[in-house]
């Protein structure tokens, strides 16, 4: 059994339900969406959100409906934010497979995100969960926010790290942080207790983001993604924020010429992804990185033992070691 599953196993039957609800909204009449739609839902990905939803709303109450309404409106808004995404970055694989702006084109791309993100403020509506559209709602404005400012941080290139944790809080943790406000929120409306998991969602969102970008170095041939994108695109992410501060002028010099680069040769990518290796700067990412997943570990801590909490703090670990 992957370690998915193993953490999936006490929401197993509601994760069932979430992918019918899912899957019946990934659906349009118009012959090209249809197309489209189809192709995401083949290709589906590893539905972290969605467990997220299930285990913390199940950590603290009885799964509902709206527990299922926040399931699905977050999974369809991060698959709109990573179509989107894929034009921004202009990356041409997800998933193992084509992104939609390669295999159709960017244009194509962006209308069908948008569909998916009105498709997703519908559901909410139409069963008047109000409350989980506004949570959701903070979040994807604060992922519009983060992009904007990576972006224009990788115009100037002067990034640092306190901007770095900014970007990733708005652009991942945000959103992870609506999984578990959510699904805390679908069961109890105590407000400490929603706030006390929205922290976890968001050391739990810090630390994954931190995971994606050491593997966009790690080249493990798992994720799906092409390696080294996030160079090709002038973004600096913590491992490179980390080398860069280590090496000598001349070096960080040479270094920063590569990355300023429009177009880069492979070999220009690998030559950066070395020095980054060399330094030492995986490592730095990932201290960084254990400290916000042992944080979370302290919050689940603070509840009785369970199988619920067992599946949390495996989520927390796998978060930190997945190879995908
Ligand atoms: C990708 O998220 C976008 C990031 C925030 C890094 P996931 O790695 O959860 O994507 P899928 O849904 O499993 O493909
Ligand atoms: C996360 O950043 C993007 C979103 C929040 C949608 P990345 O650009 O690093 O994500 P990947 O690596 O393309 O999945
Ligand atoms: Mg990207
Ligand atoms: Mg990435």
């Amino acid at each position: 059994m992957s370690v998915l599953a193993g953490i999936k196993r006490p929401v197993e039957k509601e994760m069932a339900e979430f992918e019918a609800y899912f899957s019946k909204n990934m659906h349009s009449d118009v012959p090209l969406l249809k197309i489209i739609l189809n192709y995401i839902l083949r290709r589906k990905g590893k539905q972290m959100r969605p467990m997220l939803v299930l285990l913390t709303a199940g950590l603290n109450g009885t799964i509902s409906e709206s527990t299922y309404v926040a399931a699905t409106l977050i999974e369809l808004l991060h698959t709109a934010s990573i179509v989107h995404d894929d034009v921004v970055d202009e990356a041409d694989e997800r998933r193992g497979a084509l992104s939609i702006n390669a295999l159709w084109n960017s244009k194509i791309a962006v209308l069908v995100g948008d569909y998916m993100l009105s498709k997703g403020l519908l559901v909410s509506i139409e069963k008047s969960h109000y409350d989980m559209l506004e949570i959701v709602s903070e979040a994807v404005k604060s992922m519009a926010e983060g992009e904007l400012l990576q972006l224009q941080k990788s115009r100037k290139l002067n990034i640092r790290e306190e901007d770095y944790f900014k970007i990733i809080t708005s652009k991942t943790a945000a959103l992870i942080a609506a999984c578990t406000a959510t699904g805390a929120k679908s069961v109890t409306d105590d407000p400490d207790t929603i706030q006390l998991m929205k922290d976890l969602g968001e050391k739990i969102g810090i630390a994954f983001q931190i995971r994606d970008d050491i593997l966009d170095y790690e080249a493990n041939g798992l994720t799906g993604k092409r390696a080294g994108n996030d160079i090709k695109e002038k973004k600096i992410t913590l491992p490179l924020i980390r080398a860069l501060e280590l090496a000598s002028p001349s070096k960080k010099r040479e270094i920063m010429a590569i990355v300023r680069k429009k177009k880069k040769t492979r070999d220009e990518i690998d030559q950066v992804i070395r020095f980054v290796v060399s330094s030492g700067g995986l490592e730095y990412a990932e201290v960084r990185m254990n400290g916000y997943r042992d944080s979370a570990l302290a919050i689940l801590d603070s509840y009785p033992e369970s199988d619920l909490k067992e599946s949390l703090k495996s989520f927390v670990y796998y978060t930190t070691s997945r190879g995908k």
